[in-house]
């Protein structure tokens, strides 16, 4: 096991993506606040649902130890950008994390790497903690570009972004092929990828050790502990498997170990 610093920490994130309603809110949240209590667990956990629940998750919540997050920011910092929301608000109403460059935002809403590199420096800007997806396509793996792919994302993601912010920073790396497909990168694989996007962080003159990895795609109670003990994968950033209760504390779990 590498020597982890206080910055590089644990983290299990969900990400909800477009579910959720009042009710699923409570219960999920509800059973979540429980189930955490009772875990004594080493890892960070945040929640990032759809925005408008962000108050009602706080509220359910209440003064449970789990951070909660945006899953999307404006690239502009405030004005006539209709259905936006900016980093900075997300930090007024007490979000802690913004995920930034998910590849369903990159590919349904047309995100390049610089729209990702704006809204990644806003993000840090406004003392935010940034997660930063990154992730390549099954036909760049197959064509065996993954790592280029992914290594090009983390440095064009990081473009605006100084050095000294890494306090703030998580990266992500969530193969394409891998999201809502139930098919995970093999440890091994996911492991190399997490060890190469280190060594580019490295290159960046990044404190690559002190920076936070996770791995994302199909994360499930059974693949989930035999990821997060690799050593350059640092915890998970999960879809589906969130968005039960008992999936999600048994991943959570998983992370504590
Ligand atoms: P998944 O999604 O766990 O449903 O594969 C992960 C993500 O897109 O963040």
């Amino acid at each position: 096991m590498r020597k982890q610093t206080a910055m590089r920490r644990k983290i299990v994130a969900a990400n909800w993506k477009m579910n959720g309603s009042t009710e699923l809110v409570h219960d999920l949240v509800g059973k979540l606040r429980s189930g955490l209590g009772a875990l004594d667990n080493a890892a960070e956990v945040v929640i990032m649902p759809p925005a408008v629940y962000i108050g009602a998750v706080q509220d359910t919540l209440a003064d449970a130890q789990v951070a909660v997050g945006l899953q999307n920011v404006a690239r502009f910092s405030s004005g006539a950008y209709t259905g936006e929301i900016a980093a900075s608000m997300a930090a007024d109403v007490g979000c802690r994390y913004a995920l930034v460059g998910h590849s369903e935002r990159r590919q349904l809403f047309g995100e390049s790497d610089d729209v990702v590199a704006e809204k990644a420096a806003l993000v840090l800007e406004e003392g935010l903690t940034l997660i930063l997806c990154v992730g390549e396509t099954l036909e760049e793996r197959e064509r065996g570009d993954a790592e280029k792919v992914v290594c090009s994302q983390v440095a064009a993601g990081l473009a605006r972004v100084a050095a000294g912010h890494t306090e703030s920073l998580v990266i992500a790396y969530e193969p394409v092929w891998a999201i809502g497909t139930g098919q995970t990168a093999t440890t091994e694989d996911a492991q190399a990828m997490h060890g190469a996007i280190r060594r580019k962080l490295e290159e960046l003159d990044f404190p690559a050790e002190e920076i936070s990895l996770l791995y994302g795609g199909s994360v499930k109670p059974d693949n989930a502990a035999a990821l997060f003990s690799q050593p350059d994968i640092d915890g998970g950033l999960v879809g589906g498997a969130s968005l039960s209760a008992d999936d999600f504390l048994e991943i959570c779990r998983a992370a504590g170990l």
